[in-house]
Parts: C-alpha cells; structure tokens; sequence
C-alpha cells in the first residue's frame, strides 16, 4: 500500500525497465511472409503495402539470403498465379512443376536450413478466389480437402518443411496429415491457420496476388461460409483444439491487433506453439499513418509486436519482420 509501494521505482531509467522487461522481440520471433510472381529480375512493389514486393524466383534467393543474414530463419510462401492457370479445382496447384513447387527448392538450395512454409489453399489458384471448389451455389468441402491434401504433399515432395492450410475447410488438417503419413513424410510439419476470421483487413494482400473472392454460382464475394465470425470466441478454441486433434503441429490466430483476447484464450487452453498473423491491412494501416506523420512508425511498429507476443504468441507472421530485426540489431 502506498507509500509502501511506489510502482513507478521500477520504471525509472531504461536500464532497470529492460531488466524487468517481461515481452522482448527477438529474430526468433518472425516468419516472413514471401510474395513470388513468373518472370525474371521482377520486383514490383504491392501498391497497398508500400515497401513490400513481389519477387521473382531469381531474386528470392538473393533475398532469403539477406533475411538469413539477419537471423531470420523462417519464411512464409505465396504465389501469384497467372489467369490463364486458374480454373475452379485449383489443377495447377498440384503441378509439381508449378511456381510454388520451384520456389520451395529454390529457397531451399540458396538456404538450405531456412525453414520453409507454404501455404496451402486454393483461392490463388481459383477463378473465383475462393478456398474451395463451387458448384450449385456451394463451397465443396470435402472435394476442396481432396485437392488441398495433394497440394500439401506437393509441397512436401519439393522440400517444404511445414505446410500451412489457410482455407478453414472441415478436415483439411486431417486429410493432409493422414496423406503425408501414407507417403512417407512424417517429418512434414502442418502449421495450421485454425482461428482464421473473415477479416476485412486481408484487402492489401488479395491486390498482392490478385485473389480476391467474386460472385458467382450464387456464392457473394467474400469467404463468411468457411472463415470464422468476427463475433465469435468459444469456436476459435472449438476450430483450434479439432485441428491439433487432427494433427496439426502449430496452430494460428489471424488477424492480429483485433484478436489478442482470442491469442490469450487459445494459448491458456492449447499446449502447441501458437503463431499470430500480423495481417496485410494491419500493416497496411500503419504505413499509410505514418506516411501522413500522424503515427510514430517504428513506435507503432514495435508496441504491436510486442502486444501480439505478450498476448501469447510463440511467433508471428509479420510484413515488419525485416524492419523490425534491422531496428532492434
Ligand atoms: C489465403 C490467404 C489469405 C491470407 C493468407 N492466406 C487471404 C484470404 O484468406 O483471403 C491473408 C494474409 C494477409 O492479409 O496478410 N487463403
């Protein structure tokens, strides 16, 4: 009681805060996201995501060798497909000669102990944008979960070390673990992203690669049929504790910012690592304030990392990754 206790002892120069520092951010921490596009020498910046790009697979390995440098060690794929290779089934997502199969023995030969992630979903491959295959105004799960399944052991066939389903179809984790196990690639890791919301705040990366959801078939443009309810807690621990029942080895909560209370909940009630995806438009949100001088950008920056670590996540899925280690080093 005061003046017994005076709270604010503890916070009187940086040197005793940092010694009682509970939340620290360290390279460790990080998986970065990677954008990969045909071509050669392209590096395109995301109109939405201002100092993000597109890279093609020349000058991917240039990159994962500087964010190796950097004691980053983790990176997190995605391809953007051309139109002409879209279709309703996702075909070309199982094409072992496909953009994201070479990307990952790309990453791997340039840095070989990189730990590789892919994501594992249909709508970069669909002429919908959608997870999952349509017909009769329908999202199919259980054709979707077939397709996805091949996918993932593409993905593990060409060295991927984790893969990671970002649909939020029923079963797709046990569907995809149960494959791998039947050819053989126990060590395949499955990240699943298992509390995944129908955010509005993936907007800036449905530009990146060009995969936003249409209407069609009688199915609206947007993914409420299979990602979650903003509204909703109790199905996050529901959708979390299936997928590790089902064999995921990491389980994720995305977005971000908006559901740290869910962070908490699912890291008091699983004992998995949990992983947190720092969306596209939360990065997206604080370029643009900072950008106008209305927010202190690497403040900002650094306070939301820290509270998504604080909140409970073992690692997080970030575009600041590189900012981040590069201001902390
Ligand atoms: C694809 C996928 C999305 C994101 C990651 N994987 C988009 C979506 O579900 O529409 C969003 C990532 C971001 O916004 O940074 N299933």
């Amino acid at each position: 009681m005061y003046p017994l206790r005076r709270n604010r002892r503890l916070r009187t120069n940086e040197s005793i805060r940092s010694m009682v520092r509970d939340t620290i951010i360290s390279p460790n921490d990080f998986i970065v996201p990677l954008f990969i596009v045909e071509g050669k020498n392209v590096k395109e910046e995301i109109a939405s995501m201002p100092g993000y790009y597109r890279y093609s697979l020349d000058l991917i390995e240039k990159e994962v060798k500087e964010l190796w440098n950097m004691g980053l060690k983790s990176v997190l794929l995605f391809v953007k497909v051309s139109d002409d290779l879209k279709d309703n089934a996702g075909t070309e997502a199982i094409n072992p000669e496909g953009l994201m199969q070479r990307a990952v023995k790309t990453v791997k030969n340039a840095v070989p102990h990189m730990i590789v992630m892919t994501d594992v979903a249909l709508d970069p491959y669909s002429a919908y944008g959608h997870d999952g295959i349509i017909a009769d105004g329908k999202i199919l799960n259980d054709d979707t979960t077939a397709v996805l399944s091949g996918m993932a052991l593409s993905h593990a066939k060409a060295g991927a070390d984790f893969v990671a389903p970002s649909d939020m179809m029923d079963g797709r984790i046990f569907e995809i673990r149960s494959l791998l196990e039947d050819e053989g690639f126990h060590d395949t890791g499955i990240m699943s992203y298992s509390a995944k919301y129908a955010s509005a705040f993936y907007g800036p990366f449905r530009d990146a690669l060009d995969s936003a959801p249409v209407e069609a078939q009688n199915i609206p443009g947007d993914k409420k049929t299979y990602q979650m309810d903003p509204a909703n807690r109790d199905e996050a621990i529901r959708e979390t504790l299936m997928d590790i029942e089902e064999g995921a080895d990491i389980v994720m909560v995305k977005p971000g910012l908006c559901y740290l209370d869910i962070v908490r909940d699912i890291k008091n009630a699983v004992n998995v690592p949990v992983a947190v995806y720092q969306v596209s438009g939360e990065y997206a949100m604080i370029k643009a304030a900072s950008e106008k001088g209305w927010l202190d950008h690497d403040a900002v920056m650094m306070e939301q990392l820290t509270a998504i670590k604080r909140a409970g996540a073992n690692m997080i899925a970030s575009y600041f990754a590189k900012e981040a280690v590069k201001l902390i080093s």
